[in-house]
């Protein structure tokens, strides 16, 4: 059977870390190495904590956060899939928000490259998002794809045992 998981968490900033390991956790079947494992655990904590910052705000209370994850095997590794759905304000424009360096909150610690990262750090991403309703971020890291039978020694060592 194709494993998978579901969680769902309070938009608030101290979930951010429980969050990115979890997803990371549920990853390790698939000996995933040190930077696959990183890789995934920044894309969660740009996508996180955008439900924080973003979908719901500060002033007003936490909604809820949805991680959903699947593992697809694929001959030797597999893939992950990642969707994190929230329920809060959207997003006008997909395209513009994107973009890298975009971001509604200047002079904040904001960097506008949240999605930029997300992109750059898995094989697939995608958005859905509508106004008032709600945002899901749904992204793809396959692992261990490259890898050979033999495996370098240096690279051996730095896998990760589940
Ligand atoms: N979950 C979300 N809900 C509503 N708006 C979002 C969400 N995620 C991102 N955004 C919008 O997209 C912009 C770009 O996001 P991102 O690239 O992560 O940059 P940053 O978070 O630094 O602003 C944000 O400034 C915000 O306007
Ligand atoms: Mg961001």
């Amino acid at each position: 059977m194709e494993n998978f998981m579901k969680l769902e968490i309070a938009a608030l900033g101290e979930n951010e870390s429980f969050a990115r390991s979890a997803v990371a956790a549920f990853a390790l079947p698939l000996s995933p190495s040190l930077m696959e494992l990183s890789d995934i655990k920044t894309a969660v904590s740009e996508a996180v904590t955008n439900c924080v910052v973003h979908a719901y705000g500060r002033e007003t209370d936490a909604g809820k956060i949805r991680i959903e994850c699947r593992i697809e095997k694929t001959g030797f590794g597999g893939t992950l899939h990642i969707e994190i759905t929230d329920f809060g304000r959207g997003i006008d424009d997909v395209e513009k928000a994107i973009a890298p360096f975009y971001t509604t909150l200047k002079g904040d610690e904001r960097s506008g490259m949240g999605f930029t990262i997300m992109q750059t750090f898995m094989d697939e991403f995608s958005i859905e998002s509508e106004p008032t309703k709600g945002t899901v971020v749904k992204m793809s890291k396959r692992i261990g794809m490259e890898r050979t039978a033999e495996i370098p020694r240096a690279e051996e060592r730095e896998r990760v045992n589940a």
